[in-house]
């Protein structure tokens, strides 16, 4: 049984206020989440709920917050069963009729996805089970309910953003994410290596250049340049000093132009001294990859622009992954309707984007029933938290993005998934590109 649930303000990676759940049950278990915060966040994200106190942290504080929360969902939780997987389900479920809104926008989502998360880990920990084991089961129930095809628990493909730019810095690059995604890497370790060491050549091939580089909010470098293709220029350049094949089968370049940066307010988009509609901008991109070897491309458009999404998808989806992001917000129902229309072929799993573990799990299981893939993602705001290595492990999705190979709150996550990789219990083996998809009769 939940015993008690108490929020703390903690701080985030940027040095933003963030909540802490720390959870009780009545048998001694206990179980802690820290939540992340996005930065280019999508219009249709549960709520992020902050204090009305301009005085307190720049207006970014969550003492209230939590403060409220905790007398809430303690007068309401205490005493629920939280044992059974299927507990955190009911418990979600419980979470979403209290907050009242379609948005957590009473409760605040950073609230209740610590909730969930802390859940989660408690019935983990009662168990006796990894995480990820515990994600993978109840996913699959569902997945399974739905007809929709099974993923066997892997290790993901890490893909490590290098050169940031966007929101995320403070250069005039307009693209967000420059990621290296070393698919050809024979193990989960191999991979963590080539990132590492691609990392390390860049920055002294930034060096050279005169141009010492600051980082941004994901650990990447943030060079003063503001042309994309001469990022995509570094990277291959910095792939190749490392002694890899840029290649896509080999180390691959993914993107996140975050488009919605870029989008003009009257329509179209404005990059590099050009303007473009949607179809010229996707011209610009297959001209990339006609270039580079990019195999995944993430808000190449942006939220709003949902036929635009379907010509990109129609033109480029059939040669690389089109991941939505700030366009389907990890919501089980914008991804349906992105299904009905052939917006992408992939979602972005955030998992504070919807608020709930079990919502989380739904929009992954929509994912896999449509023959899509889903990526799962950190945020640019993070902690120590792991939560999202188990999740991407227990999903099976083959690939996760969680910043550079660098700062703590970035690599805590990569080196949970080296621990899980080095445990000789773990069933989970390397994701080999594409992730094998088993099909139920
Ligand atoms: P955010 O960015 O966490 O700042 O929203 C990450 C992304 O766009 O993928
Ligand atoms: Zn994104």
């Amino acid at each position: 049984q939940l015993q008690r649930i108490k929020i703390i303000e903690i701080l985030d990676s940027r040095g933003n206020p963030t909540v802490q759940v720390n959870l009780r049950l009545d048998q001694g278990t206990t179980a802690i989440a820290r939540v992340p915060s996005g930065a280019s966040t999508g219009g249709r994200e549960a709520v992020e709920l902050r204090d009305d106190e301009s005085h307190r942290y720049l207006g970014r504080g969550v003492r209230t917050v939590a403060h409220n929360a905790e007398a809430e969902l303690n007068n309401r939780l205490a005493g629920r069963p939280l044992q059974e997987p299927s507990d955190l389900a009911a418990l979600d479920a419980e979470l979403t009729t209290l907050d009242g809104t379609d948005r957590f926008a009473h409760l605040g989502a950073n609230v209740a996805v610590g909730v969930s998360m802390a859940a989660a880990r408690a019935i983990a920990t009662l168990h006796k089970q990894p995480l990820w084991q515990l994600l993978h089961d109840v996913l699959n129930e569902r997945v399974d309910r739905i007809g929709a095809a099974e993923h066997a628990p892997r290790l993901p493909v890490p893909h490590f953003n290098v050169i940031n730019g966007g929101a995320h810095a403070s250069n005039d690059l307009p693209f967000q994410e420059f990621m290296i995604a070393p698919l050809g890497a024979p193990s989960f370790a191999d991979a963590v290596r080539a990132g590492a060491e691609i990392y390390h050549r860049l920055h002294a091939i930034l060096i050279e250049s005169g141009d010492p580089p600051g980082l941004g909010d994901e650990g990447g470098f943030a060079p003063r340049i503001d042309d994309p293709t001469v990022a995509l220029d570094l990277l291959v350049r910095a792939i190749e000093a490392a002694g890899y094949t840029p290649g896509p089968n080999q180390i691959a370049i993914a993107l996140d132009p975050a488009a919605n940066g870029f989008h003009h307010e009257g329509g179209g988009y404005d990059l590099c001294g050009e303007h473009y509609e949607a179809g010229g901008l996707i011209d610009y991109y297959a001209s990339l990859i006609e270039r580079y070897p990019i195999w995944s491309v993430e808000d190449g458009l942006a939220e709003d622009d949902w036929d635009g999404w379907s010509l990109l998808t129609h033109r480029l989806g059939s040669r690389i992954q089109i991941v939505g992001d700030d366009i389907f917000c990890t919501n089980p129902q914008l991804i349906k309707r992105g299904i009905g229309n052939g917006t992408a072929n992939a979602a972005l799993i955030k998992v504070n984007q919807i608020g709930t573990v079990t919502q989380t799990l739904e929009a992954i299981a929509q994912c896999y029933r449509a023959g899509w893939r889903a990526m799962v993602s950190h945020r640019s705001g993070e902690t120590d938290d792991t939560f999202i290595a188990d999740l991407a492990v227990g999903a099976g999705c083959g690939q996760l993005k969680s910043g550079a190979p660098a700062r703590g709150e970035r690599t805590a996550k990569y080196n949970r998934l080296l621990e899980i990789a080095a445990d000789e219990s773990a069933t989970a083996t390397f994701a080999a590109w594409p992730p094998p998809v088993t099909r139920r009769a």
